[in-house]
């Protein structure tokens, strides 16, 4: 008998929970930093202005020049300046390295794998960053997956937004980092 009623009891609590709607959970960061940084391709005749560099691409591409196909099977590496607005001649606090990968053949998606190398008055230390960025969409959420320094054992959520794009030469992004794990 006891067990019976244990048992509906536990049911209940079960429909109870099925039937509240999964709505995703609000967090409040316990850091919080808004920077941009800044992406110049090579294009061939732009080397001592660029920041990135096509490294691979499919068989017979040119280097110089992203491919048709969306892009897919370019990787291109970067060590790019960030700084705190969206000008691209304000004074860096830092890097911005790593690489991303086009490994989407019918839309625009990336793969990023990067860290922001800081050195400024305000922030010394690494963020590294990792995950699939779908181009088109205004905003992507990316997963910053650990960090050095002022961000030891850091862990969060950056939210990315392309803030301008000037042909395929020159983008600069807005990144929203949101750390949820801070020590
Ligand atoms: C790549 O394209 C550039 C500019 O269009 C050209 O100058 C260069 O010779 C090409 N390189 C190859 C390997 O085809
Ligand atoms: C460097 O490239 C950027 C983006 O294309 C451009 O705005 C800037 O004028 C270039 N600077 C020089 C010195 O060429």
């Amino acid at each position: 008998m006891g067990l019976n009623v244990s048992l509906s009891i536990f049911l209940m609590f079960l429909a109870l929970c099925s039937a509240i709607p999964n709505k995703r959970k609000q967090y409040t960061p316990c850091k919080h930093l808004v920077l941009y940084f800044h992406d110049i391709i090579y294009n061939g005749n732009n080397a001592a202005n660029a920041t990135s560099a096509i490294v691979a691409a499919p068989e017979g591409a040119n280097l110089t020049k992203l491919t048709g196909q969306f892009h897919f099977g370019n990787i291109v590496v970067f060590d790019d300046p960030i700084t705190l607005d969206n000008n691209l001649r304000s004074k860096p606090v830092g890097r911005a390295q790593g690489f991303y990968i086009y490994d989407t053949k019918n839309t625009f998606t990336s793969w990023l794998g990067f860290t922001f190398i800081l050195n400024s008055i305000d922030h010394e230390g690494t963020i590294t960053f990792a995950g699939a960025d779908p181009t088109l969409q205004k905003s992507r959420d990316i997963s910053i997956i650990g960090g050095t320094g002022d961000f030891f054992m850091h862990r969060g959520i950056v939210t990315i937004m392309t803030d301008a794009f000037e042909g395929e030469v020159y983008f600069r992004l807005r990144v929203d980092i949101k750390l949820h794990e801070c020590w």
